[in-house]
């Protein structure tokens, strides 16, 4: 007979060897509060480096709202899969089962209510961080794609909140969403079939619910996800910019994310779920009588964000209102870090003193400027009256086009004939355009009557 050699090593515990197996490794020091902080720790140093620059901490350089958009997608995730347990995606039980939420099911209305108030506010919030990174210059080298990667979120956003819209089937969503999707039937070519495809037929009805449903489920939230994971990744790569005052040197101090970044990430995110839980618990989300395709309302609008695009189909001719001007204006914002590289300002609000002055004076020039057209074109321009041998394309096409694209550049001319800086001008441009859009937008939501008629508050 042999001798067996000594005991085989004691194994661990289940509950350790699990620990260890989700952890790798020893778990050292081994009280159960500790091990949660390494792992939660190793967790967050896989999103963060371990220590960022200490400026950037500065509340109001990011206002936190690249942070504010991951915790308002989380909370868009988690309500939205809890309303897929009622939601019914056809049209004969969608509306039902937006009023069964509301009634019958325990804290129906408020899942759905903060649902929507989070999408829309991801809307405002994007735009709102798109607009930090600009006036800080933060998309510089080495972060130019990332901005591009920005954009396209944007726009998916932009995709969820309309894909979105239709799913309650009332009146608002069958009427925005058919006047939302007729503004891709004036894109040359491929606008009609592209419209076709996403209706799945000539017109809004049961193939439109299962395609926008199964977008807003699933290929936009998956395509977010992904990009969203990029974009942190290389935020993390390329680091945060530097925030800076005007004539201070570079701040080079750094601090440890542990605790000092996440401490305040922790409680931003506590503080915004109880003002959305607040908001959700008070202010409804619309819906209206069940859709009724026999009758469009008056004035039939799109959605908010799609209302600056409508205002300006008022105006200009169809394939410029909803092609030519939107595309051109997506272009130069995709190419923004491509015209722009004055590495001397990044980080600095509004890059210089002169540049916060001309940014104001080029904000109050768009909103002046744009409510001044809008109520000239309303009651006295008339490019097609005046110009009856032209197509209208022509007259209230390309002439129109081309009397703003000289306004601008003689602005951008005037500018640099004072020796503005480049970086400075183009921002006043940008500005300017900028003013210009949300005005319009806010006059298709506010101004526009029956018939879309302009309906000045004095009137
Ligand atoms: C789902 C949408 C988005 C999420 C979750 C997100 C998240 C973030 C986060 C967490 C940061 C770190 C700094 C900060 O909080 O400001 C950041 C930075 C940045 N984001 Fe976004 N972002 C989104 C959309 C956008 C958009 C629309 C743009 C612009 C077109 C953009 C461009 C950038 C750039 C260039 C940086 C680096 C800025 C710097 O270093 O100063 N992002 N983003």
């Amino acid at each position: 007979m042999t001798d067996h050699p000594t005991h085989p090593p004691e194994k661990p515990a289940l509950l350790t060897r699990i620990q260890q197996s989700i952890q790798r490794g020893p778990i050292r020091p081994p009280d159960d509060r500790s091990r949660m902080k390494m792992v939660m720790n190793s967790l967050i140093l896989h999103i963060h480096p371990s220590k960022v620059s200490k400026p950037a901490l500065k509340f109001t350089y990011t206002f936190g709202l690249g942070g504010l958009l991951i915790l308002l997608g989380s909370i868009l995730a988690v309500t939205g899969i809890l309303l897929l347990f009622v939601y019914t995606p056809s049209p004969d039980a969608a509306y039902d089962s937006m009023i069964a939420l509301q009634t019958e099911i325990n804290f129906g209305n408020l899942i759905r209510n903060l649902h929507h108030w989070s999408g829309n506010l991801m809307v405002v919030v994007g735009v709102l961080h798109l607009l930090r990174v600009f006036y800080t210059a933060g998309f510089t080298r080495p972060r130019e794609f990332n901005w591009v990667m920005g954009i396209t979120l944007l726009l998916l956003i932009i995709a969820a909140n309309f894909t979105g819209y239709l799913l309650p089937w009332d009146q608002l969503a069958y009427w925005a969403v058919t006047v939302g999707t007729s503004l891709f039937d004036y894109i040359p070519i491929i606008g009609e079939p592209l419209t076709r495809l996403l209706l799945g037929g000539p017109e809004v009805g049961t193939a439109t619910l299962t395609n926008f449903y199964g977008l807003h489920i699933a290929v936009i939230p998956l395509a977010i996800f992904a990009i969203v994971s990029f974009h942190i990744w290389r935020v993390r790569k390329d680091t945060i910019t530097v925030p800076r005052e005007i004539n201070q040197e570079r701040d080079k101090g750094k601090v440890t994310t542990l605790p000092h970044l996440v401490s305040i990430e922790f409680v931003f995110a506590l503080v915004w779920l109880a003002l959305l839980i607040t908001w959700a618990a008070f202010v409804n989300a619309p819906l209206e009588e069940a859709a009724n395709p026999a009758h469009s309302p008056n004035p039939a609008k799109a959605a908010w964000y799609f209302m600056g695009f409508q205002e300006l189909l008022l105006h200009f001719h169809p394939v410029f209102g909803a092609i030519i001007i939107p595309g051109l204006g997506l272009m130069v914002l995709i190419l923004v870090p491509y015209l722009d590289q004055d590495m001397e300002t990044t980080g600095i609000w509004f890059r210089s003193v002169l540049g916060r002055i001309l940014a104001g004076l080029s904000f109050f020039l768009g909103v002046a400027g744009t409510f001044g057209f809008v109520w000239l074109n309303e009651y006295y321009l008339d490019f097609p009256g005046w110009l009856p041998f032209l197509p209208s394309s022509i007259s209230n096409g390309w002439v129109p086009l081309a009397v703003i694209l000289l306004i601008l550049i003689g602005y951008y001319e005037l500018l640099k004939a004072f020796g503005i800086k480049t970086c400075e001008a183009r921002q006043a441009i940008f500005t300017l355009l900028l003013a210009s859009f949300a005005t319009l937008t806010f006059v298709g939501i506010f101004l526009r009557g029956e018939g879309m008629a302009l309906i000045l508050p004095w009137s």
